[in-house]
């Protein structure tokens, strides 16, 4: 036991190598602040704060991070823009002292993959962004007014398990509004550890529910049709919606994401093929069938979902970042630890993804005129956060990944989720304004 234990230790330094020369900065930075703060103090002459010493740095080092406070100041805000010219989606990330919005230790909705701080990772500053929209300013977010407009309501989440990422950041940003232990619980009795298809949490004072649906194609995956050759396990019904949509076609605000299962390990290899009526496509590729099964989700919002009622909401596909491979092949991302400009390490499935998404939307409007659903754009803003993933620390109590098994794919929490969450804070609002006015401004809106 004792000799495993040195053994861990002595595994974990040798893990740490690689990075010392961030931990070298890090110590550097940490060191200028406080000079920088100490002069300031002591002669009273003006000398850049933490964060705009550190903005300042991030944008010589070519971050591209917009430094002018002053500017944005002058922004209007999203909920007052009435003529629908700013794009929530066009805009940098800004450190921002405030930020994160809760602590993960306050938070008891984490899966433990998602707990990058507490599972060691060392720096902090992967929870400091906050996205800056070029055009205008998004409201803050604040729990009581969300929990306030979702009374009597029900927010469903349906995709793979970087939308329940986003769930989970939902659900933390809500319940800091709330220090009762006993105002939110599964109905079900279910712990939030177990996969077991969908977990319902209610906010109890306002009869409010906040659902996962883990459903990573949306679209269904079951029994092949009979008499085909045994390599065929299942089948992905491209023309029809997962079986659990029943369940959330009514919900008050729908939030969609596929993306990550649409490969070839995650299906075909598997003996997963494409079926469209009661034939199985067996020359047919994972993008045509993505693609497909994207036209089916468009057009089945539009013929079975009440948007009167139900605000639609499709994320689009959130980028990896693995360096020098990928999730099989030993591609890491745990030296990253600020965000960039450029997207060199996001690989091109990322916009084969976004690019298949925005052309199905694109061609429904096109088609019939119809915007069913709104976009939730994260693809750009979110491949510029190579810092926001777990990379070796995502096993909890079990210790640091080994080097060459690194998660680059989910997202910390606090984290990068928080801001996606942000955004349908910012859209949601605004829808609920437009519902609840007949003034001039929801005219202006048509
Ligand atoms: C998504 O956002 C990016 C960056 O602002 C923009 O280039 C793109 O046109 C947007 N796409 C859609 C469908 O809104
Ligand atoms: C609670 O919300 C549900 C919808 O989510 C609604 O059907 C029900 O009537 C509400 N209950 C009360 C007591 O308002
Ligand atoms: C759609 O939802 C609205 C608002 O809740 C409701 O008034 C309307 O009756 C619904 N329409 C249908 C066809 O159910
Ligand atoms: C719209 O506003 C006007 C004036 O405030 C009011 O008289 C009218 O009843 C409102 N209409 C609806 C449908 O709420």
């Amino acid at each position: 036991m004792y000799l495993i234990d040195i053994y861990k230790k002595v595994k974990r330094f040798r893990l740490f190598e690689p990075s010392l020369g961030v931990l070298g900065l890090t110590v550097c930075v940490i060191f200028c602040f406080f000079l920088l703060d100490y002069r300031s103090a002591a002669k009273g002459i003006w000398f850049p704060t933490q964060s705009e010493w550190f903005l300042w740095m991030r944008s010589e080092g070519g971050v591209g991070v917009n430094v002018n406070v002053k500017e944005n100041m002058k922004k209007i805000d999203f909920l007052s823009e009435i003529n629908g010219g700013c794009d929530l989606f066009d805009g940098d990330w800004m450190w921002d002292e405030s930020y994160p919005l809760y602590q993960s230790g306050d938070c008891r909705f984490l899966d433990e993959g998602f707990r990058c701080s507490e599972n060691g990772r060392p720096d902090l500053f992967y929870t400091k962004w906050r996205w800056q929209p070029k055009n205008c300013n998004l409201p803050r977010f604040d729990a009581k007014i969300m929990l306030e407009k979702l009374r009597n309501k029900r927010v469903a989440f349906v995709g793979d398990s970087i939308g329940r990422n986003q769930w989970e950041s939902l659900l933390c940003m809500l319940s800091s509004a709330t220090s009762d232990k006993n105002a939110i619980y599964e109905v079900n009795g279910n712990p939030i550890t177990k996969h077991n298809g969908f977990l319902i949490f209610k906010f109890v004072q306002y009869n409010c529910t906040v659902e996962y649906y883990r459903a990573p194609f949306l679209v269904l995956q079951s029994r092949p049709p009979p008499n085909l050759p045994s390599k065929i396990k299942t089948t992905l019904k491209l023309d029809q919606m997962d079986w659990t949509s029943y369940k959330w076609r009514d919900a008050d605000v729908l939030i969609f994401n596929t993306g990550h299962w649409w490969n070839y390990e995650k299906t075909i290899r598997g003996g997963c093929y494409f079926q469209e009526g009661s034939d199985v496509k067996m020359d047919m590729g994972v993008e045509t069938a993505y693609w497909r099964s994207l036209k089916t989700v468009v057009e089945w919002v539009n013929l079975e979902v009440n948007t009167t009622k139900t605000q639609v909401l499709f994320r689009t596909y959130a980028p990896v970042h693995f360096r020098g491979g990928d999730w099989r092949s030993g591609g890491t991302c745990h030296l990253e630890t600020v965000p960039e400009l450029g997207s060199s390490l996001v690989p091109s499935h990322t916009w084969t993804k976004y690019t298949i998404f925005a052309q199905v939307i694109k061609d429904h409007s096109k088609l019939t005129g119809l915007r069913v659903l709104e976009v939730l754009n994260v693809t750009h803003m979110s491949s510029r956060r190579k810092d926001g993933h777990p990379s070796l620390y995502y096993l909890g109590p079990a210790g640091i990944a080994p080097i060459h098994r690194q998660d680059c794919s989910h997202w910390c929490l606090p984290g990068v989720p928080d801001t996606w969450n942000e955004l349908i804070y910012a859209l949601f609002l605004k829808r609920e304004l437009t519902r609840t006015s007949n003034s001039s401004y929801f005219h202006a809106q048509v």
